[in-house]
This record gives C-alpha cells, sequence and structure tokens, in this order.
C-alpha cells in the first residue's frame, strides 16, 4: 500500500532556513508543499530547485501580501481545504534598531512582520486545524524574544508577542491532536545576518538549524532552543539583576 504523503505549508518559504527545512522534508520522501511568500518570481526559483530534488513531490506556489489580514483568511481558508499536517510560519525581517528609532515606518514594519503578520497566520491555520483536529502549527521566533536589550528590541518585542501567541495556542490544544511548536534560533548564518557575519559573529550553519527544527516539528516540541546551548546562555540572560544586566553593551 503506498504511504501516505505529508502536506506541509511554509509560510515565509523563501527565507534560507524554511528553505532548507523544505529540502529534508522532501529528501524524507515525496511529500506536498505549499509555499507561501510574498515574491512570486522567488517562490517559482525555489518550487523549480525542490522539483529537482524531489521529483515525486508535489510542489504548489502562493504568493500573499504578508499584512493584508483580509488576505491572509481567504489564502489560509483555500489553502485548508484539504487537511494539514504541518505549517511551518517562517518569515521574519531584521532591521537595525538605530534604523526603528530614527524612522518609525521601519520600527512599524519590524514589528508587524515579526510580530502581527506571524500571529494572523497561526491564529488563521489554527482555525482550520481546529476543525481537522489535527496538525502541527510551527512558529519560528527568536533568542531575541527572551529579554529587551538596547541592540534589538523593536526585533525582539515582536519576537517576544509570537512566543507568547504560540504559549496560548499550545494551551488551547492542550490535550488534543493539534501540536504548536516554538522555535527560537539563535544566531544563524543566513541572508538575514550577512551584517553580522561581516562583523566576525560566530554563526550557527543553517542546514544544521533546519535540521534541528525539522527534528523539533517531527517530534511536536514545545520549545526548542536551536543549537540547544541557547537555552543555557538566555536562562543566564533572563536571571541577571537589572544592576549587571543595564551595564552590559549587549
Ligand atoms: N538568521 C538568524 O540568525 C535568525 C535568528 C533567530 C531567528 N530567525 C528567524 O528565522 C526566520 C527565518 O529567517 P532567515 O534567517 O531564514 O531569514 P532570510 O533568509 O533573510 O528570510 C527572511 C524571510 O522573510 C521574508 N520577509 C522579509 N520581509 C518581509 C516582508 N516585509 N513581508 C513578507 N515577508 C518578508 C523574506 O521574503 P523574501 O524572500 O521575499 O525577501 C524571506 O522569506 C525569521 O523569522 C527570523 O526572524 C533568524
Amino acid at each position: 500500500m503506498e504511504e501516505e504523503r505529508r502536506r506541509i505549508v511554509i509560510v515565509g518559504a523563501t527565507s534560507a532556513i524554511a528553505e532548507h527545512c523544505a529540502r529534508l522534508w522532501a529528501r524524507q520522501g515525496p511529500v506536498d508543499l505549499v509555499l507561501v511568500g510574498r515574491d512570486a518570481e522567488r517562490l517559482k526559483r525555489l518550487a523549480s530547485d525542490l522539483e529537482v530534488r524531489s521529483s515525486d513531490s508535489s510542489i504548489r506556489i502562493v504568493p500573499i501580501d504578508f499584512l493584508n489580514s483580509e488576505a491572509i483568511s481567504s489564502t489560509v481558508e483555500e489553502i485548508a481545504k484539504t487537511p494539514i499536517d504541518i505549517v511551518l510560519i517562517a518569515h521574519g525581517m531584521l532591521p537595525s534598531q538605530d534604523a526603528c528609532q530614527e524612522d518609525l515606518l521601519t520600527c512599524r514594519e519590524a514589528l508587524e512582520v515579526n510580530g502581527i503578520s506571524p500571529a494572523l497566520f497561526a491564529e488563521a491555520f489554527a482555525g482550520a486545524m481546529d476543525e481537522n483536529r489535527e496538525g502541527t502549527i510551527a512558529l519560528i521566533g527568536s533568542v531575541a524574544g527572551d529579554r529587551g536589550r538596547k541592540s534589538n528590541y523593536a526585533y525582539g518585542s515582536a519576537k517576544a508577542m509570537i512566543e507568547h501567541y504560540a504559549q496560548g495556542l499550545q494551551h488551547r490544544f492542550f490535550g488534543t491532536k493539534i501540536k504548536v511548536v516554538f522555535i527560537k534560533p539563535g544566531p544563524t548564518d543566513t541572508p538575514m545576518t550577512a551584517r553580522l557575519k561581516a562583523e566576525g559573529v560566530s554563526l550557527t550553519p543553517v542546514v544544521d538549524a533546519a535540521r534541528r527544527i525539522v527534528d523539533a516539528i517531527d517530534k511536536g516540541r514545545r520549545t526548542v532552543y536551536v543549537p540547544c546551548y541557547w537555552s543555557v546562555i538566555m536562562r543566564a540572560l533572563r536571571c541577571l539583576p537589572g544592576f549587571i544586566f543595564y551595564r552590559l553593551n549587549i
């Protein structure tokens, strides 16, 4: 008997982390992938690459405006007409904190793209999975959401918001077959961190991060740091008393 194929939706599919997750899922066996992104041309290129890697998989692209709640609602409703096994919500942007302080439009975009938009996608997919009574919703947050810091609090506060949202969904679906996985990567080698790389910051290879993310999603883990040692670092940072923390240049 032919094994049932998983149906996986990736929102922000053109992100480097998401692309590597898609490759890993495609490598596990034929899969039905729905790639959601803002740029149709980039989505087409990604789909062609995945088709070469996994000719038995079916791949569909869905371009959408990520900040339009009506578009999110109708797009998710349409995608969810066929039951979904996994949705990975991966989009994000990292403007410099200085840029957010100097220009409120940039600050607003950082808050909306990293916070409101992923939360709306999660809510829409949660509604669809609630009807089907199973599935996994995974959201990519960041270690930056663990404590407000002067170097990245616009980005970090949006990531903290989606962590809170994910916790609420985890509570809502406790005891059901719906799993909500929240992923907190540390600095990872992708286009988003090109600036950090140029400054010599040590970055996790994106393939390693994707491997851990796919594993956490497949296991339905609740909260995962990527790599795991970030949980120790961030616990220490969260515990630092203010009289030490505020003196740090981080
Ligand atoms: N890299 C890291 O060190 C790191 C660390 C912690 C958390 N994360 C998180 O991991 C996720 C994936 O990041 P990545 O490192 O793979 O980044 P990436 O390769 O730079 O990808 C960013 C993704 O977000 C999309 N995006 C950017 N601005 C957007 C907007 N205004 N509207 C809609 N989509 C937008 C991009 O779409 P286009 O392709 O169309 O530009 C792309 O799909 C993000 O949520 C990020 O915050 C990354």
